[in-house]
Order: C-alpha cells, then structure tokens, then sequence
C-alpha cells in the first residue's frame, strides 16, 4: 500500500473513530450532528463493502495501545469528579468521571468494569462494588450505569446521594469479559454476537464501540432483551445508532420486548423472550464470538443452547453481574467451561482444601472450608463476617485481607494487586489452617 493510500485509510478510519468516539456524548445528542456531517462521505464512496479491504488494512496497520502495559494505568484507589448524571431509564442512572487532578484516563478494553469505592455514611465503612464501563474505550472520561438494586448498598448510594462535581474512588479498569483482539485483526473477522438483557447491556456498548473504533466492516450483532420501552436504558439511543450505522457498517441491531406497550414495537423488532434458537434462526449461521451479558438464567440457556446449536464453546463468554448466589461472581468464562457450574469444586484439585479450618480473627468466627466453594469468601459469608466483594474472579481486589497465618492457593494468580500478607479472599483455597484478619 502506498503512503498517500495508506493515510487515506486511516483518514477514513479516524473519522470515523471520531464519530464512534463521540457515541458516549449520547447524551447530548452531540454524535447525531457529527454523523450528519460525516456519514454522506461513507454513503457515497465507501459503502460497507467498499471499505472491508481498507478497514482490514487498517485494523492491523493502526497500531494498538497495550491497554494492560498502557503507562497511564494507576496502581491502587484514585480520586475522580463526577462530570454528569444521566438517568437512562426509571432505575437506571449513568455516571460521568472525569479525572479530579493528574493524568487522563487510559484506554480499556470493550467490555472491562470499574471498581468503584464510596464511604457508606449509615455505617462510616468504604463499600465498593464493580460497574462494567458503558462508554468507548478511548474517550477523554469514563461512564458507568447503575440499576437501582432494592435494598441493595452501593446502588442506592450512588443514585441517592451522588450529584455532579462529587468525588469518589475508582480502581484502574479491568476483567477478561471482551472480545478477541485477535479476531479484530484478522482479514476476515468472524461475526461479533453481543447478547444482552436489561442493564446487562454495558459492556456491550462499550465492546460496540470498541469493535467500531478498529474496524467498521466487521458484523455486529447487538441482541438487546427488554421489557418494553421504558424499562430499557439506552434504547433510543441504540435505535438511533441502527438506523445510522445500518447502510455503512456491519453492526445490526435486534430489539426483543418481553412485554411491550403498544406504541414500543418498530419494524425489525420481535415480541418474547430470546432464545437461543431465535438468535440462530435470526442470524442465519452460529459462527462467530458470543458475548452475553444478564440474569443468569438467562445467561446460561442462551449460552448452552448456543452450544447445543453448534457454537464454538470457546467461543461463548459470560459476564454475571454478581450477587451473592454461587454461580454469580463476575468470571467472565467460556460457558463450556467446568469450573462455571461449580462442577470442578469437586475435582481433585480442590480436595487439598476441603476439611481446613479458616478462622475470622476479628469477628471471632471459624468454619471448615467445604466442597463446593470457591474461596475463602464463601466461609465468610457463610459466617455472615463482614467482608466486601465486587467481581469474585481475582480482579479488583474489593476482598482482599490480611492473612494473619496459614497458607492459601490459587488456581489462577489474582490480578488484583497485593502485598505479601494479603490473601484475595474470593480465589483463595486453604491448603493449611488459616486464620485472616476480618
Ligand atoms: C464485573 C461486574 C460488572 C457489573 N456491572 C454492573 C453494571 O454495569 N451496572 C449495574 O447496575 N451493576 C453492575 N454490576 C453489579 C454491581 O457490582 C452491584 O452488585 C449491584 O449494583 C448491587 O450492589 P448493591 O451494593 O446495590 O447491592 P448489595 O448491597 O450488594 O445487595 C445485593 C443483593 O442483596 C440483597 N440484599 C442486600 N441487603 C439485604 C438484606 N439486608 N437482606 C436481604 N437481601 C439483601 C439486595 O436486595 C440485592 O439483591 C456488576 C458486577 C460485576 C461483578
Ligand atoms: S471480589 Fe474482586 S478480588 Fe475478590
């Protein structure tokens, strides 16, 4: 490719990453004035087929920042304001961070979540909970959207008693729930399946955007199940965003309303409950990445009927929000994966564990770890000791105490960071007694 060809390419590719990039101003309807400018150019030379050789060329010539190496990322808790608040639906309500002081923020990965730290004034401890990252990945701010959880703690702080020019705490990005960098850069990408119900639809904003950021030829598939019209954040945005983007790139958008009103249903949209099957039948083949994000029963008949229709196992990831039940947590797995039902708790790998003694030196409580668990945290709440939690996978170091004696294993190293006589409660197994301060 020649100079003059290759700049025009990645011309092409940055206007259009201006547009996408400007898809979190959403809100202020900032994005629809700059497709209007920019998208007449894509219609009239650069129909989606046209740009596929550029887009390629592109997604593997433009260099990538390292996001996990990127020099901006912070170790440890950071200070940011909150820029605006938007409410995306009844209970559902998005929060703007831009940097209090220092550096910017660096890039994330599509579909990656903040750990966010807020001091609970009723009780005058931190709390801090994960929230999946709902705008692009190399915007100037960060934005979460928080479903309001009844009765639930950080939920109800944030929407009750965080306004605009606020400070709170944020850990550096992180998760492994996003799509294959690899798959971007391939000449041909297979399809990119997002598959999201309610306000399981975060991540898949922020992957959309990622994937359009890279390259806009590749096929998007954003299956969206709501309830109906209201109970739906960003729903209107996401039916702007199809009709914009559906003669020009291969993103597509397929709304499902469980009950709808009368005036919610549109051409294209469908009536029920989704299913995997639907998705097969609509998308017409089961190849490509699946990315589902949901309550987990619906996580998990979408994600074993994908498979019993003939999709990679490897391919299909899920995100669960969490919560206390055990097949939450936030591990974003291949759903075919053994340890994601719990079945390889009772392997022989966990057995060394099973029977050890884990005592709460200072809630005084002390319980055997048992089959079936997948950490030390599981012994804790089982002992109703006080102790937080966020993505249960290692991450975000929301569990993290000190081990006051004894000796702990990993399956998998933490990502989380840690001093020497820390333990990450939620992935730590005994292979001794041990007792933890808590
Ligand atoms: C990787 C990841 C990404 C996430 N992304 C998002 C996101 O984008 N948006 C989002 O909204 N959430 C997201 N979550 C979920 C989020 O982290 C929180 O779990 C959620 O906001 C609830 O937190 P909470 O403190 O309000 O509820 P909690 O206080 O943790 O309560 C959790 C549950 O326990 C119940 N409960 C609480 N107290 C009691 C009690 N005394 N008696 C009985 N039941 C009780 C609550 O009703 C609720 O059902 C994500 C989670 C993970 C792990
Ligand atoms: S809950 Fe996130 S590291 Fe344990």
């Amino acid at each position: 490719m020649s100079p003059s060809l290759f700049f025009a390419a990645i011309f092409c590719g940055s206007c259009f990453l201006l547009f996408v990039g400007s898809a979190d101003a959403i809100e202020e309807w900032e994005w629809k004035r700059l497709t209007r400018k920019r998208l007449p150019k894509l219609r009239s030379g650069n129909r989606l087929q046209t740009v596929a050789n550029e887009s390629a060329e592109q997604a593997r010539t433009v260099a990538k920042p390292d996001v996990s190496q990127h020099p901006l990322r912070w170790k440890g808790w950071r200070s940011v304001s909150v820029q605006s608040i938007k409410d995306e639906s009844p209970d559902c309500r998005s929060f703007v961070f831009v940097p209090s002081e220092g550096e910017p923020f660096p890039p994330f990965l599509g579909g990656q979540y903040l750990t966010v730290r807020l001091n609970d004034p009723s009780t005058g401890k931190k709390v801090s909970r994960c929230y999946s990252l709902s705008s692009g990945p190399d915007e100037p701010h960060y934005r979460i959207t928080v479903k309001r959880v009844p009765g639930g703690k950080m939920s109800n702080l944030l929407h009750d008693t965080i306004g605009v020019g606020d400070q709170i705490e944020i850990q550096v990005s992180k998760g492994k729930f996003h799509s294959s960098l690899a798959e971007s850069l391939s000449r041909d990408p297979q399809p990119l399946n997002l598959i999201a119900a309610g306000i399981g639809i975060t991540p898949m904003l922020s992957m959309m955007f990622q994937s359009l950021n890279e390259r806009s030829d590749r096929e998007v598939n954003l299956f969206y199940q709501v309830r109906n019209g209201i109970d739906a954040p960003f729903l209107t945005p996401i039916r702007e965003i199809a009709t914009m983007l559906e003669t020009t790139t291969g993103v597509r958008v397929h709304l499902w309303f469980s009950k709808p009103e009368s005036d919610d249903i549109q051409p294209g949209d469908a009536v029920g409950r989704l299913s995997a099957d639907l998705i097969v039948d609509r998308l017409g083949h089961h190849r490509g990445e699946y990315l589902i994000c949901g309550p987990d029963v619906f996580m998990n008949a979408i994600a074993d009927g994908l498979i019993e229709r003939g999709a990679a196992a490897d391919q299909v990831m899920f995100e669960s929000f969490g919560g206390k039940s055990k097949s939450a947590g936030a591990l974003a797995v291949p759903a075919c994966d053994p340890c994601a039902d719990g079945a390889g708790a009772d392997g022989p790998e966990s057995d060394e564990s099973v029977g050890w003694s884990v005592t709460f030196q200072t809630s005084k409580k002390s319980a055997s770890f048992e089959a079936g668990m997948d950490g030390l945290l599981d012994v804790a709440e089982s002992l109703d000791v006080e102790v937080d939690s966020g993505c249960r996978s290692g991450d975000c170091g929301a569990c993290v105490c000190r081990l006051v004696s004894g000796q702990v294993k990993y399956d998998e190293s933490p990502e989380c960071d840690l001093e020497d006589d820390e333990v990450v409660l939620c992935v730590a197994k005994p292979v001794s007694e041990v007792v933890i301060d808590a």
